[in-house]
């Protein structure tokens, strides 16, 4: 039977991971309350369609920091892309490039950079840093992207320290001892001191250390994980490029708003002086329209990709997860009468009181 929808890939993924691997890409943090809402809040509005519109065509291209992409639907950050296919990031790297939108490369991505940029050279990429206690470390991480082409240096403000994720505990699941301990370094640096252990992400990293991240790159930088508008404001203050509304798909703390019911208060606070992102629960096309609705000028997929990955071949799969849910986008802009995605605002949406 054909995968029909997003839901479907899931299922799919299920069924052929092993539980430790499933468990690790589902879970969420303590009782799963945000991860859970993520969805359940985009059921919460509605679409107010408009009609007797000419929608022949309709175009989903949009841009983001200035470069195009083909559809307003991007590739969020995840680790450990080889657990679920050995080829990993290489081949969601290839996905991303062939459907034309842009993909954010892990700190945990389990192939190197540089395997990542040669095998996908012209897909637009963006890097996410987890800050590690090792400034030295973050320094050559953030030129080396730079110098390998990235275009934006996306920082993940929510994770000081990792959350309680009650699964991969009760699986005695150890990524830094399984294969996945990767060598942060270039591989030009790797020959010439011993290796230890991954650097901790640095639970100190606070706004003055954005400043000392600027004078090293002219990448600009996104936050990711802002949920409030006191932090919009700052980011403001500090002249940080975007913010990425998410709460890392319910992984880290549990009982924050779902990323959908954040977005607007996010939106307002910063008054258009930088581009506002989301992701999180992002599961149909209706979804990418809601979002975008509200304020975001793109969405980004995490769990979703790697369903994808998990099916026919690593990157073949990847395809076929964008591809759907861009279709589906499509649908949703021609059946509530956009015929370009800066037609799509708040006036499509209403709030259902159930
Ligand atoms: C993540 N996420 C994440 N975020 C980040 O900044 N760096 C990372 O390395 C990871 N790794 C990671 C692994 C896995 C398995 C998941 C599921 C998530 C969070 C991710 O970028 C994103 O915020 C959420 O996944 C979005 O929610 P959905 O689309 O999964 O509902």
């Amino acid at each position: 039977m054909p995968l029909v929808c997003l839901t479907d890939f899931q299922a799919y993924a299920q069924e052929h991971l092993s539980k430790s691997t499933w468990d690790f890409i589902e879970g969420g943090s303590d009782e799963c309350f945000t991860r859970d809402d993520n969805i359940a809040a985009f059921k919460k509005i509605r679409l107010r369609p408009r009609y007797l519109r000419d929608v022949r065509e309709v175009d989903t291209r949009t841009t983001i920091q200035g470069e195009e992409i083909m559809a307003p639907i991007c590739i969020a950050p995840t680790g450990f892309h080889c657990l679920v296919w050995p080829d990993g990031e290489m081949s969601t790297a290839r996905a991303a490039q062939a459907t034309g939108i842009c993909y954010i490369v892990s700190t945990y991505a389990s192939c190197s950079l540089e395997d990542i940029v040669a095998t996908a050279p012209r897909g637009l990429k963006w890097f996410q840093l987890y800050p590690t206690s090792d400034r030295q470390l973050n320094k050559q991480l953030v030129q080396r992207a730079e110098a390998l082409g990235f275009k934006a240096l996306v920082i993940t403000v929510d994770t000081p320290k990792m959350g309680n994720r009650r699964c991969d505990f009760r699986n005695q699941l150890d990524l830094q001892r399984n294969l996945l301990l990767k060598d942060l370094r270039s591989p030009k640096e790797r020959h010439t001191t011993p290796y230890f252990q991954m650097s901790p992400i640095d639970s100190s990293f606070c706004w003055n250390d954005i400043t000392w991240l600027q004078s090293l790159t002219r990448l600009p930088i996104i936050l990711k994980g802002i949920l409030t508008k006191e932090d919009a404001e700052l980011a403001v203050k500090h002249n940080v490029r975007g913010i990425i509304v998410s709460n890392h798909g319910g992984r880290q703390l549990d009982d924050v708003p779902a990323s959908i019911d954040a977005l607007t208060e996010v939106v307002a606070a910063v008054k258009g002086k930088m581009e506002v992102y989301l992701d999180g629960g992002i599961r149909t096309g209706n979804d990418v329209l809601k979002a975008l609705a509200l304020g975001a000028k793109c969405v980004f997929l995490g769990r979703p990709i790697l369903w994808g990955l998990a099916y026919k071949q690593g990157e073949h799969g990847v395809e076929e997860v964008l591809n759907l849910i861009k279709n589906e986008f499509h649908t949703s802009m021609s059946l509530t009468g956009c015929r370009l995605v800066t037609e799509i605002n708040q006036d499509l949406v209403q709030f259902s009181r159930l």
